[in-house]
């Protein structure tokens, strides 16, 4: 898929559309008429079987098989079968992967296992522009286990890597400018001085080939109500490297992470595998509307998906670009290969640029003072919209400058 060169303009636009392999996924996506959905990062839209899923659900597992429905209807499977669907997106093998509570509690987990597991290490690295949660999660999680947070400059991470640091915890993909950060390249400095790596993967989820396994990476978490489409809210998943999972301990050790979980006995003893760090009772309703949307992804590999991503996000950043608007410019890196799905700009009135934008149907989003973002939902997505939604964009800083 060739984006460079030419000029935009909408024939170009439909062009792509017409020979994009994933155009057809686009009809598996229920959003209102007139709208531009380019809030992906945030809240991603909803497939139209993750409805009639959740009402299924509801009615017919819920309403019709009550209790036996642990059993008979695999309620109690899907947080391990929900996290093998999502493995081969963030490159992890069957069996790493586990789908529970939500993003800053299996990141308070993985970090207060990992800190208990290198006992002779007490600083958790991570830098200045991580997510907040996951620092305010890391200076707590440390805290209580007479460890430190260090919180550095991004270009100062791996010079603050040494042998005292137990847990190296980052975030692939900035969610101010979409900055892709060098996973494979920090995984391997983190390892060069005998720190764990552990990601935040919520942006990166259904949009960045992120390589679990390839790349080396320990750990992992990440939401699925970004990229992965699961709703509002849809429970979290966390990633340990199969080779850790037997000297790793879940600090939060429940009853369904328990191998024996209807033994009620007095001790905890940890289930086999990822399934150890379950802690509580599977959100059922939640956990159906994910396995609908992960139907959308399925005989789709994530490089397909990165690749129209890259091209999508080329669009918007060129079509704006070339518009030379005054007071709009590009707050994200300039190379579609060094950025999330999202691409932000800067501008002083970004709060009037994305309510007007809003108005006109094309919904983005704010970080205050001045960013305006937009994700690029891929399967969610046309060119043409794109290219619409650039256009509105750029009438909208035209009339504000
Ligand atoms: C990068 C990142 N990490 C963590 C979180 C927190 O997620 P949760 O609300 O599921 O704990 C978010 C939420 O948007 C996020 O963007």
């Amino acid at each position: 898929m060739t984006t460079t060169g030419t000029s935009w303009n909408l024939d170009r636009a439909r062009a792509l559309d017409a020979e994009d392999p994933l155009g057809e996924a686009r009809r598996m996506f229920a959003l209102p008429a007139g709208t531009i959905y380019l809030n992906g990062n945030s809240l991603g839209p909803l497939p139209t079987a993750a409805a009639t899923r959740v009402r299924e659900t509801v009615e017919n597992e819920w309403g019709g098989s009550l209790s036996a429905g642990w059993i008979g209807r695999g309620w109690m499977d899907a947080p391990e079968r929900l996290g093998d669907r999502i493995a081969p997106l963030v490159g992890a093998l069957p069996g790493e992967v586990l789908v529970a509570d939500t993003t800053s509690v299996v990141l308070a987990k993985l970090l207060g296992a990992a800190l208990a597991a290198r006992a002779d290490r007490r600083v958790v690295l991570s830098s200045s522009d991580n997510f907040p949660s996951d620092l305010y999660v890391a200076a707590a999680v440390a805290r209580r286990s007479g460890a430190t947070l260090r919180v550095v400059d991004r270009s100062e991470l791996v010079g603050a890597l040494d042998d005292t640091v137990a847990v190296c915890c980052l975030t692939q993909v900035d969610f101010r400018t979409g900055a892709l950060l060098d996973l494979p390249g920090l995984t391997e400095a983190a390892h060069a001085v005998g720190a764990l790596s552990l990601w935040d993967l919520c942006h990166s989820a259904g949009v960045v080939p992120v390589g679990c396994e390839v790349n080396g990476v320990d750990l992992a978490v990440g939401c699925t109500y970004k990229y992965l489409n699961a709703g509002p809210g849809a429970p979290a998943f966390l990633y340990v490297r199969r080779e850790l999972q037997g000297a790793l301990d879940n600090p939060v050790p429940g009853w369904l992470g328990h191998a024996e979980p209807f033994a009620f006995d007095l001790d905890w003893e940890p289930s086999r595998g990822i399934r150890k760090f379950l802690t509580s009772t599977p959100p059922v309703v939640a956990l159906s509307a994910l396995d609908a949307a992960l139907d959308v992804f399925e005989g789709i590999a994530i490089e397909e998906i990165r690749a129209k991503s890259m091209a999508l996000g080329e669009l918007l950043a060129d079509f704006v670009a070339a518009a030379g608007v005054a007071d709009l410019e590009l707050a994200s890196p300039a190379s579609p290969a060094e950025r999330g799905a999202q691409v932000s700009f800067r501008h002083p009135r970004a709060s009037d640029l994305v309510a007007s934008a809003a108005r006109r149907g094309v919904v983005g989003d704010l970080r205050p003072p001045a960013l305006c973002r937009f994700g690029l939902t891929p399967l969610a997505l046309s060119f043409e919209e794109v290219f619409h939604g650039a256009e509105v964009i750029v009438d909208v800083a035209r009339a504000l400058a």
